[in-house]
């Protein structure tokens, strides 16, 4: 894999998709090549409300849970140039995806259902997954945000590569883009 990178992003880098798309993983691997920092939404969003996601959309609802996510993700998106690994649903709210087409450079990891199917299947806290049949829910999730997850500035297909695979991809994906025009968004303030 590739250990680092000469350019050196002047906006975020945020990654959007579905769950079990390799948002986490790719995004830890992408920080190291750019030597930037990393930071995981859910997990700030975690921080913040001192309670699991679960507990989140029990306690007070996925309303909530979105308003608490487009909050934490202004914030970061206010912080140094960074990778930044979203839920699976902040891209799919308008004014999220609003405040990242500003901020920041959005890269949708984009999988087949099988892939995330299996994904998905190692670890849990997703309320969205809990009690349901995972594979009608996650097909019935890619109809519905596939459209929407497509207007990100660049997309990278991760189906069937491993993380160190699909962050080189990554890589060059968004350095091919800078040459089409990525770098104008990149440099405006
Ligand atoms: C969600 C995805 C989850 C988390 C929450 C809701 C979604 O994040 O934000 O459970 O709406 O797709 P991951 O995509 O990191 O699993």
């Amino acid at each position: 894999m590739k250990s680092s990178s000469l350019y050196k992003p002047d906006k975020t880098i945020v990654l959007v998709g579905l769950m079990g798309a390799g948002k986490t993983c790719v995004g830890r691997r992408l920080a190291k090549i750019y030597q930037i920092p990393f930071a995981d939404a859910d997990d700030e969003i975690v921080k913040a409300a001192g309670c699991s996601i679960e507990d989140i959309f029990e306690l007070y609802g996925e309303k909530e849970f979105r308003s608490g996510e487009k909050k934490v993700i202004r914030r970061l998106l206010d912080d140094e140039p960074h990778v930044l690994a979203t839920g699976g649903g902040a891209f799919i709210d308008e004014e999220t995806r609003e405040i990242i087409a500003r901020r920041g450079i959005s890269v949708w990891l984009s999988a087949d259902l099988d892939t995330l199917v299996n994904r998905t299947g190692r670890r849990g806290g997703r309320p969205l997954l809990n009690d349901v049949d995972t594979r009608a829910t996650l097909a019935s999730l890619m109809e519905k945000r596939y459209p929407i997850y497509r207007l990100a500035d660049i997309i990278v297909d991760t189906s069937d590569d491993l993380a160190d695979r699909t962050t080189e991809r990554v890589v060059d994906a968004i350095e091919s883009s800078l040459g089409q025009g990525l770098d104008k968004k990149a440099n405006r303030q």
